[in-house]
């Protein structure tokens, strides 16, 4: 069952949006050569609790960090570490946040000081086709009309879309029905309604679809060692336009 939130339940999960937007902000402006992944995961918590909010992802099925920061060919789910970054690097961070008892989950891929015109590309694709995704996100269309519009988008690029991870309702749970694969046929599944909050987070490789989990069990990583991006925003449909909930100010 897909839950519908009520004006009031948007609103708290628009407050939950802008604290995982104003966290991605801050890692972001701390992204240079030479800092590592685990002082990025510090900054996010330190201003996801400095905003009275909690991280969604700590303790998450045992999951041991505030954000997922996975660097170059890894896709998603990246564990903060030592892991030192250079210039020329692309992470992709994903951040959740709990805020009264409403859950926000974003991410982006960010270039490390000067990346590869090729590698910029591939961070603007994925990004642009969470956008083309976005314009199905309205009452009249159906679920499955954002994921063609997202696999089409990013497949006319020469690239691919990961299918063994997908998109998700959320609300008070971070994971709610329904989960939203990036590809597909179109005119499939529930018909989209106001207060459906969704999250939309197409997963895009530079090379094959195919993907492994690296032996800390977390780490999802492309099978052919090929660059990944990400993006992520956790969405409302309403009566008219999508409202981005995790959008800054
Ligand atoms: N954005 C990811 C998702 O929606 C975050 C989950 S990572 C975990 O699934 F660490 F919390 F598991
Ligand atoms: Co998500």
């Amino acid at each position: 069952m897909i839950i519908i939130k009520s004006k009031r339940e948007l609103e708290a999960m628009k407050e939950a949006g802008k604290i995982v937007a104003g966290a991605l902000e801050e890692v972001r402006k701390a992204i240079a050569p030479g800092i590592t992944t685990v002082q990025l995961d510090q900054i996010a918590e330190e201003f996801i609790l400095g905003q009275g909010a909690t991280p969604a992802f700590k303790g998450y099925q045992g999951y041991p960090a505030s954000i997922c920061a996975s660097l170059n060919d890894q896709v998603v789910h990246g564990i903060p570490g030592s892991t030192v970054l250079k210039e020329g690097d692309i992470l992709s961070v994903d951040i959740g946040a709990f805020f009264d008892g409403y859950c926000g989950d974003a991410a982006r891929t960010y270039p490390v000081g000067k990346v590869s015109p090729k590698a910029l590309r591939l961070i603007e694709a994925t990004k642009e086709s969470f956008y083309k995704g976005l314009e199905f996100a309205r009452e009249g269309y159906r679920l499955s009309d954002i994921s063609h519009a997202i696999q089409t988008y990013v497949e006319e690029r020469g690239y691919s879309v990961v299918k063994a991870l997908v998109g998700h309702g959320i609300g008070q749970q971070m994971h709610e029905e329904p989960q939203i694969p990036n590809f597909g046929p179109p005119g499939r599944g529930p018909r989209l309604r106001q207060g459906m909050t969704l999250a939309i987070e197409p997963m895009v490789n530079e090379g094959t679809d195919q993907v492994r989990i690296l032996d800390d069990g977390w780490t999802v990583v492309t099978q052919d060692g090929s660059l990944s991006a990400h993006y992520e925003h956790t969405i409302a449909i309403t009566d008219g336009q999508p409202l981005i909930l995790t959008q800054g100010e």
